[in-house]
């Protein structure tokens, strides 16, 4: 929060939003009052970082960006299994490139551990306050955590507390009501020369050394048909947002085709899949930016862009913000979100960085996606009517290079109870390949494990929510922290809390605690997760026509028309 207020252009104007930007600031003033900057920083750091981060003794290890170096082949991907199996490549060169480049916090140099936290948050988006930041040189890291450490909790509870705030600015711009008319509040979406979108998706077969990305492609980016699940079922990528959400705002009832009546531009830029193409390739940093560096060249020419310097723009990047956000000292992902001119626009994200207020997490897509109401309503029944077998289940796979990672806690209370009790999917055989596979073992089971991974969010979790199986979920950064519009405040309402830190000491029999949630509290969640969640957790096809529900696609956009039409 400090972070991305002070990195804020002054002259960026938005004067709606004065009113919540001063109690952001009296908040952040506070703060910044009671602790010294630098320490909030690593605070945010750390909490953001809690899935991957280790705290061992006094020194905390900030492994924000090389977890993904650790693990090339482990993206934050729950149920794909492609992204699950640790590297089978282990004589590829390129692989032993990275990680070598790699700065990884489990070699046992404290200097790479200082260092690492210094570069994390010297080249974190700290802008102006850069001076704060060197008194985390390495000679004095180990006093200054000494001191964080001393009033940690008290600490973690303001930091938590700022992302709270965030998402409850981000919850002020939902309406209660459902506008019927788009009476000003026109949308405008550039006609982006093929090479920011298309172009991409040509480039499907190159895409990533082992998938080739074509199939999913097809249906307008829903993947092939999955006729065995039923209507509006298909083999979904994970990472096929961006042209979902295209093609759909194409057909939005609030489109205009003149900028000069509209409220809200979106860009369709398909960023995720612009840095997903280089990800596994040998180039540059240079090559990575490029086609991020051209699309502000366009847009530099465009009025609406130059007019409210970018506010009312919208972005959707199917990738989660960390592989836009590279910083130099790794050459992970690209510097678009770095840019100062994406600092303004709304940024639509599966996964947001906690400390940006201009990130906004919405809902990975899942593999179901209806076109009509008839196909919710449809699937409703289906899913509450059907016999749960096993209490517990978990779809995933060991991260045996995180020592940190609770998955093989989770895994060994899992496959050690009586075999009906929980059920364990190992991805990394493979088992998760099938779509089928994984929403029947849901569709099966009363709770859904969904511990971090890579990340901390994953698409599993709404395929749990999705074939009506509750998740449980170790770390409040995987969902209560990021989707301000799909998922309510009150999170015991959908799924059940257990802190991971709990898991890690082995103070917390899971599955024993799971039973031990009565039947009728089961069935109450269970209703509000598929009555009143799920529709608004999936995307429609692209042709799709909802009147009595909302779904993801929708929820999203009216809310970014609510904001801009508050907003001047
Ligand atoms: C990589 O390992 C595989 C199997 O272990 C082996 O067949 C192959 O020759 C190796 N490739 C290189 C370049 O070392
Ligand atoms: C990557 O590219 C650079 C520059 O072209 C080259 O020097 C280096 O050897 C390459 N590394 C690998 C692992 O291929
Ligand atoms: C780590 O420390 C051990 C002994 O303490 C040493 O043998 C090893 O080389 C060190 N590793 C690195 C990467 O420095
Ligand atoms: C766009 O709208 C503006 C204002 O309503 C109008 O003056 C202009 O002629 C329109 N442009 C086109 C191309 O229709
Ligand atoms: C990181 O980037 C900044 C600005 O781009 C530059 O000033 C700094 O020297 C770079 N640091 C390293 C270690 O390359």
């Amino acid at each position: 929060m400090a972070v991305s207020m002070n990195r804020r252009k002054p002259k960026s104007s938005k004067n709606s939003e004065t009113k919540e930007h001063c109690c952001c600031s009296a908040f952040l003033f506070k703060i910044l009052s009671r602790i010294p900057l630098g320490i909030l920083l690593l605070i945010l750091v750390y909490l953001w970082s809690s899935s991957s981060t280790i705290i061992s003794g006094k020194i905390v290890h900030i492994c924000v960006s090389s977890r993904k170096l650790n693990n090339l082949y482990c993206l934050s991907a729950g149920t794909q299994p492609n992204f699950e199996i640790p590297i089978p490549l282990t004589n590829n060169s390129f692989t032993r490139n990275i990680e070598n480049i790699d700065a990884s916090p489990s070699t046992n140099s404290s200097v790479t551990d200082d260092k690492e936290i210094v570069n994390a948050l010297s080249s974190s988006s700290i802008g102006n306050i850069k001076e704060d930041v060197d008194i985390f040189r390495k000679d004095s890291i180990r006093t200054e955590i000494d001191g964080a450490d001393k009033n940690r909790n008290e600490e973690i509870a303001i930091a938590k507390k700022a992302v709270k705030e965030q998402l409850q600015l981000h919850r002020s711009w939902m309406s209660s009501t459902n506008h019927a008319s788009c009476e000003g509040r026109g949308v405008y979406v550039y006609d982006l020369p093929s090479k920011f979108n298309k172009d991409l998706m040509g480039q499907c077969e190159d895409m990533m050394p082992w998938t080739n990305f074509c199939e999913y492609f097809n249906n307008d980016a829903l993947g092939e048909p999955l006729a065995s699940l039923g209507k509006g079922w298909y083999h979904t990528h994970q990472y096929s947002l961006e042209p979902i959400f295209h093609s759909r705002i194409l057909s939005h009832p609030c489109r205009v085709y003149n900028e000069s009546e509209a409220k809200l531009f979106y860009v369709p830029y398909y960023g995720g899949l612009d840095i997903l193409r280089w990800h596994f390739k040998n180039v540059s940093v240079d090559v990575k930016d490029t086609l991020a560096m051209d699309l502000m060249k366009w847009l530099e020419h465009r009025k609406p862009w130059v007019q409210n310097s970018g506010s009312d723009h919208v972005f959707v990047l199917g990738k989660i913000s960390w592989d836009f956000r590279r910083r130099n000292y790794t050459s992970w992902g690209t510097r678009f979100l770095e840019l100062e001119q994406m600092q303004n626009p709304i940024k639509l994200l599966i996964e947001r960085q906690p400390w940006e207020v201009n990130d906004i997490a919405i809902p990975h897509p899942t593999f179901f996606h209806p076109h009509s109401d008839d196909d919710i309503v449809a699937w409703q029944q289906k899913i509450i009517g059907t016999t749960r077998k096993s209490l517990v289940s978990f779809a995933g796979a060991e991260r045996p290079n995180q020592p940190q990672s609770i998955r093989s806690v989770l895994i060994n209370q899992c496959t050690s109870t009586s075999s009906d009790k929980c059920q364990f999917l190992d991805c990394k055989s493979g088992g998760c390949n099938q779509p089928e596979t994984v929403t029947e073992l849901f569709m099966d089971s009363e709770f859904c494990l969904q511990p971090p991974g890579d990340s901390p969010t994953r698409k599993s979790v709404f395929d749990s929510l999705v074939s009506g199986c509750i998740p449980v979920l170790f770390d409040p950064f995987t969902a209560y922290y990021q989707y301000p519009w799909h998922l309510p405040e009150d999170h015991r309402k959908y799924s059940v809390f257990i802190d991971q830190e709990e898991v890690r000491q082995m103070k917390v029999d899971v599955v024993g605690r799971l039973s031990g949630i009565s039947a009728r509290e089961r069935d109450e969640m269970r209703r509000f997760i598929v009555y009143e969640l799920l529709p608004g957790l999936v995307y429609g096809d692209s042709s799709s026509r909802f009147e009595k529900f909302q779904d993801a696609f929708s929820i999203s956009v009216n809310t970014l028309l609510q904001r801009v039409s508050r907003m001047q």
